[in-house]
């Protein structure tokens, strides 16, 4: 038996079922075709169906405000913007995440310092966070990262403490909660994203919830070009963009948000109960999930795999055979962000960031764990699967670790 699978093994494939995202019916197609016959496409004035979508998503979370914008980049970058940082004003961020985490701080003339995440969650380390603050610490973007809330109770805590303001990245979070609270809401704003593989998808967009009205209303004009309530077409207040939504993505994340309760229900029922299933499987541990975590939206299905459990099978070799054995799911990052050439080279273009900045030297031990040896995913359209196709994961998962043992 070889121990590299490929995608050619499809007759052996122990899960039978396809998993197919986006999720959409008759009701979508027609909301889009409204707008279109409508012809009021674009979204000049952020109104219409852009500001229906906003007020449904704000009371779906619980906040006061939501605001719109292009993609989940530029919805975290506003909401930094908009909290005041200024040039040269240190945010700490985790590693272990998306490039747009860390980049939106530089494209704010800000500089990144990474705390690295806890072995447990692979969430930002609370533990960690106090040595990494200076004077120039003004914020924390905490990423719920693939739908697992952060320790925001200790967050908030250092936060108030020190004065900080806290983003919530929660791209992966939507529907998520913490405590019973609904994450984005608990820091001072939250972003998500609606590119196409997150669970509340348009194809692309982002939106910043808060309760702050300062925050809010400085989205709401840097989006729209630095225009003002009230304000002429031809007049600019602030230094912003044309960041706007259209109405057609608009209609449709009001037709999927109407999805959303009911998918996360399903992933989260899903998520526990393989868990269960994967209790007795040496050499594999899910994240831990602490009592606050109450709701995760299990973008990704994650755990941790040891080869030694595995007859020495690299990570990678061992997501290409559950690939093949039609589980849906990757090997994540290949390393933490700061390897990244944009930060070891600081490739920084025209932004202004202070020359005695050097990631070359920075080291978080955990990220580089998960991300060379440790993390695996499960994609979040495969937890919206069956109890049964939970049970044919772990199936897979064991039928590999025998396998490999038997090459020994
Ligand atoms: C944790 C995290 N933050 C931010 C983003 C950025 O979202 P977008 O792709 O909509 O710009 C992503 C996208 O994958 C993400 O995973």
């Amino acid at each position: 038996m070889a121990l590299m699978k490929t995608s050619q093994d499809q007759s052996e494939k122990t899960v039978s079922s396809t998993f197919l995202w986006p999720v959409f019916d008759e009701r979508d197609v027609q909301a889009v075709t409204e707008v279109a016959r409508s012809g009021a496409w674009g979204n000049p004035d952020c109104s219409g169906l852009v500001e229906k979508f906003e007020k449904e998503f704000a009371e779906y979370c619980g906040s006061r405000f939501a605001v719109t914008c292009a993609n989940g980049s530029v919805s975290l970058r506003l909401a930094l913007m908009a909290s005041g940082v200024r040039p040269g004003d240190e945010v700490i961020v985790p590693p272990y995440t998306f490039i747009a985490t860390a980049s939106v701080v530089i494209e704010c003339n800000c500089v990144p310092v990474f705390v690295d995440i806890h072995p447990d969650t692979y969430n930002l380390d609370p533990g960690k966070i106090e040595e990494a603050i200076t004077p120039k610490t003004r914020a924390i973007i905490p990423v719920h990262f693939a739908g697992l809330a952060c320790e925001m109770d200790a967050i908030m805590e250092i936060a108030a403490k020190h004065n900080l303001t806290v983003i919530e990245d929660a791209a992966h979070a939507h529907g998520g909660t913490y405590r019973g609270k609904m994450l984005g809401t608990i820091g001072h704003a939250g972003s998500f994203s609606f590119q196409s593989s997150k669970n509340l998808n348009a194809g692309e967009g982002g939106i910043v919830v808060t309760d702050d009205e300062q925050i809010y209303d400085r989205i709401n004009s840097l989006r729209n070009v630095g225009r003002v309530k009230g304000g002429m077409w031809y007049e600019h207040h602030y230094l912003g963009c044309n960041y706007r939504i259209t109405q057609f993505q608009a209609a449709l994340l009001s037709s999927q948000l109407k999805r959303l309760e009911e998918q996360t229900i399903i992933r989260d029922k899903n998520g526990r109960y393989l868990t269960e299933l994967l209790r007795d499987v040496k050499g594999l541990t899910p994240l831990w999930r602490s009592a606050e975590a109450t709701r995760h939206t299990y973008h990704l299905y994650m755990f941790r795999y040891d080869k030694a459990h595995f007859n020495g099978m690299s990570k990678r070799d061992f997501v290409a055979q559950l690939s093949a054995e039609g589980v849906p799911s990757s090997a994540g990052y290949p390393y933490p962000l700061y390897k990244q050439a944009v930060f070891q080279e600081k490739n920084f273009m025209c932004y202004a960031i202070p020359e005695d900045v050097d990631y070359t030297k920075v080291y978080c031990a955990v990220a580089e764990h998960a991300c060379a040896e440790e993390a695996v995913w499960i994609l979040q359209h495969a937890m919206l699967g069956t109890l049964q196709d939970m049970e044919d994961f772990a199936r897979a998962i064991r039928k590999i670790q025998n396998e490999a043992r038997s090459v020994a």
